[in-house]
């Protein structure tokens, strides 16, 4: 069994020696977790096969999912995937940032961290330990959410630790993140029909609103090429139900916990209330986990008006409710 560390670092001015450490393990092939601005990830040199090929181990993640390859250096694209215009101007205006790019892979990229696909995900995160820790590293960084597969992702670092104890080497503690939902992934293989594969912490109305084009959504065929919306995701290991979607008795609803924007008239057994979509964001996952340890029999969770982060935000509590 391994031994995990985890070491706090300065968010502002990430201790060059931490750095250095951590780096030196992605150099020798073995995972760390860092925090990006969404939720912590699991990193290893993406280009290394036999490295990515621990993640998989160590989430218990399906090996046909892909994974996001972690850039910090614009340049570092064009050795990974063919770029387009669209693409490009994509990078500028959102990076650093949680907006995630399919694009066609190239050779280097390995078919363990693809998924097997010819396309690979890309992006840069907007936070000064992952930037710092894969300018250190050289190479792209190929990370997925740092929680046990179908788990909810962390947002902190001693979820992480939770989930992943004896078997990383180390966990890098950068505080809470600040969206906590995923980057929002978009297929622009195709400038002339970019997908949204994954709606997330950019809001799709961003997007549209700075490509001044519609972005569709993948039917069923494309469906494969985004793995990851396949599996069910996010859930903590009670049932979860969205307001209104079931009836229960009163006595069930005072075993019970909540979540969500506004108050509500039943009973719970506990209850958390967010004061806007950005901060349920931000609590949602973590929210998950604490109900489920302290003991509610199921949750109940209220939907968010589907704009903004609300269509992150939905698409994760009915991806735990089993709804998509
Ligand atoms: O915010 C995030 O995106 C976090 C942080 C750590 O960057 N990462 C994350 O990774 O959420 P993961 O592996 O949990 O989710 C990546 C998603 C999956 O749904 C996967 O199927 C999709 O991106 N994806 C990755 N490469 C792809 C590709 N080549 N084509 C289609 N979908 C891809
Ligand atoms: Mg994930």
């Amino acid at each position: 069994m391994i031994t995990t560390q985890k070491i706090k670092i300065d968010i502002q001015n990430p201790e060059r020696e931490i750095i250095l450490q951590a780096s030196d393990l992605i150099k020798h092939g073995e995972i760390v977790a860092f925090p990006t601005e969404t939720v912590y990830g699991l990193g290893a040199n993406a280009l290394n096969s036999d490295a990515v090929k621990k993640i998989f181990i160590a989430k218990g993640r399906p090996q046909d999912n892909p994974l996001i390859l972690h850039v910090s250096d614009f340049n570092q694209v064009d050795e990974l995937v063919f770029t387009n215009d669209t693409a490009k101007a994509l990078m500028q205006k959102f990076w650093p940032g949680a907006l995630t790019l399919v694009m066609k892979a190239k050779e280097i990229v390995p078919l363990q961290t693809r998924g097997g696909l010819n396309t690979a995900a890309v992006r840069m995160p907007d936070n000064k330990i992952a930037l710092a820790l894969i300018s250190s590293s050289g190479v792209p960084i190929a990370a997925p959410s740092a929680n046990l597969s179908g788990k909810p992702s962390p947002t902190d670092a001693q979820t992480v630790f939770d989930d992943m104890n004896g078997k990383i080497n180390l966990i890098l503690d950068g505080g809470a993140t600040n969206y906590g939902i995923e980057s929002t992934v978009i297929d622009i293989t195709d400038e002339e029909n970019i997908l949204l594969l994954r709606p997330g912490s950019v809001a799709r109305e961003d997007i549209e609103n700075f490509l001044n084009k519609r972005l569709n959504s993948p039917d069923k065929n494309n469906l494969k090429r985004s793995p990851g919306t396949r599996y069910k995701h996010y859930s903590p290991n009670i049932p979860v139900y969205i307001l209104g979607q079931k009836d229960f008795s009163e006595s069930e609803f005072k075993n019970a916990g909540y979540m969500g924007l506004t108050e509500p008239e039943i009973i719970f057994k506990e209850r958390i209330i967010f004061n806007s979509p950005e901060d349920y964001a931000h609590g949602l996952f973590a929210g998950f986990r604490k109900l489920e340890s302290d003991g509610v029999n199921f949750i109940i969770a209220e939907l968010p008006l589907n704009a903004g982060i609300g269509l992150g935000l939905t698409d994760r509590i009915k991806r735990a409710a089993g709804l998509q």
